[in-house]
């Protein structure tokens, strides 16, 4: 493996014992470009061609106050396949918060489980006292990878090649852009939200595949809400209002607490895909952290995710003291998500739902292809209970409801994994799952490379450094990207 270091970032993060900045949460300050991967398994199938992106969170100042994972700064890792080759690279997003205390040489900006006042700048986004880290998500449009912050911000453009950043989109409006817009493949467009504590609380828009914004709507809310994810059919997009929102009592103190609002349903609004009127649906109270595909279907929009059955957990009792109640709500196995099906009667108004296994599982992929559109295959992931760290992925078919495992051994964590399609792929499962893998035991990391169809591992190949864990990834085959 031939390895380029870049001139390093200026960091002030001493040691900690903090859970969530230590082992496979440890940050990576260092950013490479590697060539000539070494295989450590298989071979590097030949008709994967294009790039994973993989954002993760990696403070590099110490803490103002008490650390979020959420909070790190993020960085773009890639790696691009090509002729039966793979190149790696790493970069951290410039965003204004990062470039502000790169030149103040400390934290400027206090986390999400501190309280007001820590910050020593105004924030960002929905919370208002954030530092945009545009460390949660990642899709690519319009030729560009996109890099969004949860709790909304300004939408950081990079070259999903070189990983050059290119700046803020032009298109995020100034309530800012949430995590999880969705990009369908077919018109190219790319669909957003974004949310905040004034009214209307929430807008919803959408972009050309030139990169236009031609759509940003009000959706009227009853209050400030924390929506995460949206989904998509060929005439719809779905937004959601869910019970589990910030304490309006606490809120008026800038105290962010979040609560299940008892008594309260699950909404659900359906807008038409370029604008108007909102439909509404209720359904049985829940949070809902990620979607998997949506369709429609004959009068219904049937609507796949994962309902969380304890959406606010108790403090995890073994956590290292004084971070019970942070892991709790970063463990799976304490909400416990599980697999589910919405079906929306845009006849009668009604909705019917179901639980499709009863095993916890979330972080989501299936074919993006077929986004919008009726589809057979999903990919989930497993937990290590007690932590934020995938240790599996589970295959269904959701047409015969079988399911197929693949577990991790202990130590080895995986990154979110989506399905990149075989060139020239016929089925909707013809290609692999990517992702890469954190190895504990041995402090390195690798690539992960999964035949979809067989559910087996084909290819391993060694990285340049170890990583740390973080959230959203995505897969863009060569015809998405950049010339
Ligand atoms: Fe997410």
């Amino acid at each position: 493996m031939k390895i380029e270091r870049l001139p390093p970032v200026r960091t002030s993060l001493g040691h900690t014992n903090h859970p969530y900045m230590t082992g496979a949460w440890t940050p990576l300050h260092e950013e490479v470009n590697a060539w000539d991967l070494e295989v450590l398994e298989g071979e590097i199938p030949a008709d994967l061609d294009g790039v994973y992106l993989r954002n993760t969170e990696n403070p590099v100042h110490a803490p103002l106050g008490r650390y979020h994972p959420f909070d790190g700064d993020g960085m773009i890792h890639q790696i691009e396949f090509r002729a039966g080759t793979a190149a790696y690279r790493n970069r951290f997003v410039r965003t204004r918060g990062f470039e502000a205390e790169q030149e103040a040489g400390e934290s400027l900006w206090g986390g999400l489980a501190d309280g007001p006042g820590t910050s020593k700048r105004p924030g960002f986004g929905a919370h208002g006292s954030l530092k945009d880290t545009a460390s949660t998500d990642i899709v690519v449009h319009a030729g560009e990878a996109i890099a969004t912050f949860y709790q909304c911000g300004e939408a950081y453009r990079l070259d999903p090649l070189t990983l050059e950043n290119l700046g803020v989109a032009a298109w995020a409006p100034l309530d800012g852009v949430s995590a999880h817009p969705k990009v369908d493949e077919e018109t190219g467009e790319l669909l957003f939200f974004n949310y905040s504590k004034h009214a209307p609380y929430m807008h919803y828009g959408v972009v050309d595949a030139t990169g236009k914004r031609t759509v940003y709507q009000a959706i009227d809310l009853p209050g400030p809400r924390l929506p995460h994810d949206m989904a998509f059919t060929k005439n719809w997009s779905i937004l959601n209002d869910l019970p589990v929102f910030w304490d309006q009592t606490l809120l008026d103190r800038d105290i962010h607490a979040v609560r299940l609002h008892k008594g309260v349903p699950s909404r659900f609004g359906l807008v038409p895909r370029h604008g108007g009127e909102v439909k509404w649906f209720e359904a049985a109270p829940t949070y809902v952290l990620h979607w998997l595909n949506a369709y429609e279907e004959g009068d219904e929009v049937v609507l796949d995710g994962y309902f969380q059955e304890n959406p606010t957990p108790r403090p995890l009792e073994d956590a290292p003291e004084g971070h019970g109640h942070l892991m709790a709500y970063l463990d799976e196995h304490s909400f416990r998500p599980k697999l589910h099906r919405w079906r929306f009667n845009l006849v009668t108004g009604e909705t019917t739902e179901a639980h499709l296994d009863d095993r916890i599982l979330e972080f989501g992929m299936f074919n993006q292809q077929i986004a919008g559109k009726p589809y057979r295959y999903a990919y989930s992931t497993t937990a290590k209970p007690g932590w934020f760290l995938f240790n599996g992925f589970v295959k269904h078919d959701l047409e015969t409801g079988e399911s197929w495992s693949i577990q991790l051994p202990e130590g080895r964590y995986a990154s979110e994994a989506p399905f990149a399609p075989r060139v020239g792929a016929v089925d909707e499962d013809d290609g692999y799952l990517v992702s890469f893998i954190i190895d504990e035991n041995r402090g390195t990391s690798e690539c992960l490379i999964v035949d979809a169809k067989r559910f087996e591992t084909v290819c391993r190949l060694a990285l340049p450094h170890k990583l740390s864990s973080g959230t959203h990834s995505v897969w863009a085959g060569r015809e998405r990207l950049r010339a």
